[in-house]
Parts: C-alpha cells; sequence; structure tokens
C-alpha cells in the first residue's frame, strides 16, 4: 500500500469516535449537574462555599486521607503542595521524564532544580533504580539537596511506591506524587490519595474525575501540611484573617466546579468500572498485536488513558484517523526535550525516550457503547498490518 493511499476509511453512516466525550457523560448526568450548579447561582458563595466543604469531605473519605482541600488546577496543586513543603531554591526535585510538561514547570516555578528520572519500560512509571541512582548523583555533586521524588502514575496507573518511598528515605528525601491521572487508581487496598504523604491531582476535563474548566487537590493525612496548603491557596492567609502569615496566591477551586465534581462523584465508581470493562475487551482484542498495558493483580489503573505501544504509530495513527477513531499521543516528547526543559537534561532517559516514539491512546471513556469499542478494535487490527507495508 503506498502510504498516501490508504485502504482504510470511514465505514458508511459510522460516527467518529473520539479519544474523548465529554458530552455523553454531561446528557447522562444533565439534571443533577443542572439542580447542583442552580443552588451554587442562587447562594452566590462562588469562592469557598458550602460545595467546596462537601466536595473535600468526600474527596477524602473516597481516598481513605484525612484531608483533602480543592485547588485551582493540577499544576496548581504541585506547586501549593511544595510550597507548603518548603520546598525551594537549592532543593532538587526528582520527576520522571516521560510526563505532561506541568510535572517539571511546578517545580522550576517555586525555585527548585528538576532531575529527570527515567522510567520503567512497561508501568511507565518512575524506575525506582534510577531514581537511586540520580539521588547518589545529586548527592555526591553537593550542589544541590535531594528534597522530593515525585512519581506520576502515567495513564492512571499508580507507581511502585513501595520502593520509591524506600529509595527516597535512603536520600533523605520525602515523596509527592503526581496524580493528576489516577485519581481512582488503587495499590493493594490503599487508593491513590494515600499511597504518598501527600499526593496532587487534577479534574482537568478529560480525567476520569474532571470538572467544567480547571480544577486539582491535594491529598494528605498530615494536619500542618494541610493547614499551610488551605493558607497558600488562599492569598496566604489562615482562616478567616487578613493576615498573609506565608506567601501565597489564588489558588483555590470555584464552588461551580466544585458542584460539577459533586455530580460527577455520585457516578465515579461505576464509570471506573466501566473503564476497567472496556480497558479488559482491549486487552483480550489487541494483546498479540500491539503492547497492551500491564496492570499488576494488587493494582488497579484510573484508565485516565489506554496507551498501547505500537510501531509506525504515527501511520497506524493516520490510518484509523481516516477510519473515524479519534486518537492521542502522550506525549511525543520526553520531558527534557522540551524547549524549556533543556537547561535540565543533564541525564541518559532512554526508556523515556522510546516511549516518546511509540506510544497510543485509544477511545476509552464510560459512555463508549460495546458496538464502538468493536469499531475501535476493528480498526486498529486493519490499520497495524497495513502502516507495516
Ligand atoms: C501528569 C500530569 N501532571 C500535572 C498535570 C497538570 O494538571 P492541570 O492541567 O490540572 O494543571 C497534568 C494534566 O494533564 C498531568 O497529566
Amino acid at each position: 500500500m503506498s502510504p498516501s493511499k490508504p485502504v482504510l476509511t470511514l465505514a458508511p453512516g459510522g460516527r467518529r469516535i473520539n479519544l474523548y466525550d465529554l458530552h455523553g457523560q454531561k446528557n447522562r448526568l444533565g439534571e443533577d449537574l443542572d439542580r447542583r450548579m442552580g443552588a451554587v447561582l442562587q447562594h452566590g458563595q462562588f469562592i469557598l462555599g458550602p460545595e467546596v466543604d462537601e466536595l473535600e469531605r468526600r474527596l477524602a473519605s473516597f481516598a481513605g486521607v484525612d484531608h483533602a482541600i480543592a485547588v485551582s488546577s493540577g499544576r496548581d496543586a504541585l506547586m501549593i503542595a511544595m510550597m507548603a513543603m518548603g520546598v525551594g531554591r537549592g532543593d532538587a526535585v526528582f520527576v520522571p521524564g516521560f510526563t505532561f510538561a506541568a510535572t517539571g514547570g511546578a517545580v522550576v516555578s517555586v525555585g527548585a532544580t528538576p532531575v529527570f528520572v527515567d522510567v520503567d519500560p512497561v508501568s511507565f512509571a518512575m524506575d525506582p533504580d534510577d531514581l537511586d541512582k540520580a539521588m547518589t548523583e545529586v548527592r555526591n555533586e553537593g550542589r544541590l539537596v535531594p528534597r522530593v521524588a515525585m512519581p506520576v502514575d502515567l495513564y492512571g496507573l499508580p507507581a511502585d511506591y513501595a520502593a520509591l518511598t524506600a529509595v527516597a528515605e535512603k536520600h533523605g528525601a520525602t515523596i509527592l506524587a503526581d496524580a493528576a491521572q489516577s485519581f481512582g487508581g488503587r495499590s493493594g487496598n490503599q487508593r491513590v490519595g494515600a499511597l504518598a504523604p501527600i499526593t496532587a491531582t487534577s479534574f482537568y476535563p478529560t480525567k476520569p474525575l474532571g470538572c467544567y474548566g480547571d480544577g486539582g487537590a491535594i491529598l494528605t493525612s498530615d494536619p500542618a501540611l494541610a493547614e499551610s496548603i488551605r493558607a497558600i491557596r488562599s492569598h496566604g492567609r489562615a482562616g478567616d484573617g487578613d493576615e498573609a502569615t506565608v506567601l501565597g496566591l489564588t489558588g483555590r477551586l470555584d464552588t461551580l466546579q466544585a458542584a460539577v465534581l459533586l455530580a460527577k462523584l455520585d457516578v465515579f465508581e461505576a464509570e471506573l468500572k466501566r473503564r476497567h470493562e472496556i480497558a479488559a475487551c482491549y486487552d483480550a482484542a489487541l494483546g498479540d498485536l500491539v503492547t497492551v498495558p500491564v496492570i499488576p493483580d494488587d493494582q488497579a489503573s484510573a484508565f485516565a488513558l489506554y496507551t498501547v505501544r505500537v510501531r509506525h504509530r504515527d501511520k497506524v495513527r493516520d490510518l484509523l484517523d481516516e477510519r473515524g477513531i479519534g486518537t492521542g499521543v502522550f506525549y511525543r516528547l520526553a520531558l527534557h526535550q522540551h524547549p524549556a526543559f533543556r537547561a535540565y537534561a543533564t541525564r541518559a532517559l532512554p526508556h523515556s525516550v522510546a516511549l516518546a516514539a511509540d506510544v497510543l491512546s485509544l477511545p476509552l471513556h464510560a459512555d463508549l457503547a460495546d458496538d464502538e469499542v468493536d469499531r475501535v478494535i476493528a480498526a486498529v487490527r486493519a490499520a497495524v498490518p497495513a502502516a507495516a507495508e
């Protein structure tokens, strides 16, 4: 087949299947969303209204931690967490080489230095052995203090927190989890939020639990950290006082977004279950053709994304697009390859670079119907061999 003449075409009358579909969920939850948002418009407490308190209680209880603090975005959650931990100039924060730019950006924003650690090629999360190497290198060089390891639960699967914590503690550092993609995931009998002393998540609209704008949360069972985070997200003011006790920012989740999230939390478990069902269908139907996600028996992914590794990725993607199947590439570059982070590209990250060349995310969301799952599978089964020709 010539590259300019793909054999795959959109089935007649076939509706396009997008990577995400927020409309299906909005139609399903419409009345509840309207009621909850209407209540906010009525009472008018748009900042730190009662829905924010209710959401925080429910998030903490869902995750099994003492405190959830709702904030303005996932990136702000990371920044505010580091500010509360006193991370800044002279500190090394270890981040995976394969993640969204916000992970590294938050570190630079608090004045600390990101040190990139390679990822495990199977779990896609920070490799504990390379973390050990990187922390040893930093300590030997003596210019920076290893303060924080910030694993990312890529695509929704929790990182290996037991192994990463052991390494971090050996070097006197602590863990801040970037769980932007994994709220709803689990390791053993602990949910994301309870796997690290402090966890940041995102409610960006396309996340498994997403609002209709920007939003995020920080989860912890440390009361002093929680109090500090509450002050920092609100201009550094403690409680109702006017006095800025610490440096803060405008980092609150607004009440309308909290109302949206409350409606979505009611159906979150059921939606996660549907995500798992679809992932199992893809695993069974595509496992012989592409590298499907490996989820250890004692873990559950939140499946923010269902990501396979495939040769000729960009060609496969074009062929799927022609057949009406939307896909995504997260990410086309390893973190140190972005112009904004080249100054911190001090270490070799072969697995991060390799992943950037072959990852492809397929449609997966709770409103994907069985016949749509079948169409995605059929299209992938046709596109992969066609792309290799
Ligand atoms: C791994 C990771 N970290 C941080 C963020 C930042 O979250 P937000 O977009 O809510 O700022 C994202 C968002 O996509 C992410 O995927």
